[in-house]
């Protein structure tokens, strides 16, 4: 994927919608995704204050990669570009904006709902579109087939969707990432409850990842690999073998951690400064079959592996 910001929306698996009305609601906004550890945001050009509500995260929350969303016309593009925009979201197909953006070197992401729209942005080279509105068009079982002719092509589905069906967009392959406004709604942006925002991004996040475990540990233990994570741990199954457990410091003790997705968990770990052995790197064009972290928990090495949940 040659785009920097195209990458980084696969490794985080979602992409907040956020349709902004007061301006100064912007950088909170963009604060709250980043400490709920989704630092992206696609800001909608829908409002009068949009423009000025991604200037301003582009300029203070320089953590944050910003886009501007339901760009629907060149002028808008060179509008949003010139806020900071680092990507641009349309509904739909114009040639035109997406030529322009080719033109600027910045990532676009055209809304694509039949094949005539997808043999376009193959033509273009286009390598990830959006699927809009995805539940509408018929879900993941339309998105199944209709993106099955087009091989390599990526989808990020948006609208409709939410935890109730975020897992089954992310289980299909095609499935870039998922688009939505589930953990930025117009409610709590106009309410100002940046705190569920923050936690309904965490949430997200830990619903993308799905780490967890096939045992049940003790809560200590439990506790402190879920502080290694910097994410609560999922538990399910038998209690873990207690005596093994309490021998301390033996090497050849592991536990496994599985993840929905290797590739997002070793970015994942990188973005929080979680080390992993050496060899493993963010993003590989090969996904590593395990990542094992520096640090162990109550003397265990600590392995992740990708398993698809089933649930
Ligand atoms: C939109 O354009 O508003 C987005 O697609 C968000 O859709 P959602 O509110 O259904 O997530």
């Amino acid at each position: 994927m040659e785009s920097e910001a195209l990458k980084i929306i696969g490794d985080l698996g979602a992409v907040p919608v956020a349709t902004i009305d007061q301006a100064e609601d912007s950088i909170p906004l963009a604060e709250a995704l980043l400490k709920g550890g989704l630092p992206v945001i696609e800001v909608t050009f829908r409002t009068a204050t949009a423009k000025e509500a991604l200037r301003a995260i582009a300029a203070y929350v320089p953590q944050m990669l910003v886009g501007a969303g339901t760009v629907l016309s060149v002028e808008q593009a060179e509008s949003a570009l010139e806020a900071g925009a680092q990507f641009i979201v349309s509904p739909g197909f114009c040639p035109r904006v997406v030529q322009y953006c080719l033109n600027q070197g910045v990532a676009v992401i055209p809304g694509c709902s039949s094949p005539t729209d997808l043999t376009a942005a193959f033509n273009f080279g286009l390598q990830v579109v959006k699927y809009f509105p995805a539940e509408l068009l018929g879900g993941t079982a339309a998105l199944e087939a209709i993106g099955k002719p087009f091989g390599g092509m990526k989808f990020i589905p948006t609208g409709g969707i939410g935890f109730h069906n975020l897992q089954q967009y992310l289980r299909l392959d095609k499935v870039w990432a998922c688009g939505g406004s589930w953990m930025v709604g117009a409610q709590l942006i106009r309410n100002r409850d940046f705190k569920a925002i923050s936690r309904l991004a965490k949430v997200t996040l830990s619903e993308i990842l799905g780490f967890r475990l096939d045992c049940e540990l003790p809560v200590a233990l439990l506790e402190e690999i879920s502080t290694l994570f910097k994410l609560p741990l999922r538990e399910s199954g038998a209690p873990y073998p207690a005596g093994s457990l309490l021998r301390r410091g033996e090497s050849n003790k592991q536990l496994t951690v599985k993840t929905n997705n290797i590739i997002r968990a070793a970015a994942y770990f990188l973005r929080e400064g979680i080390e992993v052995c050496a060899g493993v790197e963010a993003t590989p064009v090969k996904p590593p079959a395990a990542i094992y972290l520096q640090e162990k928990a109550g003397g265990f090495d600590i392995c992740v592996v990708e398993e698809q949940s089933s649930g």
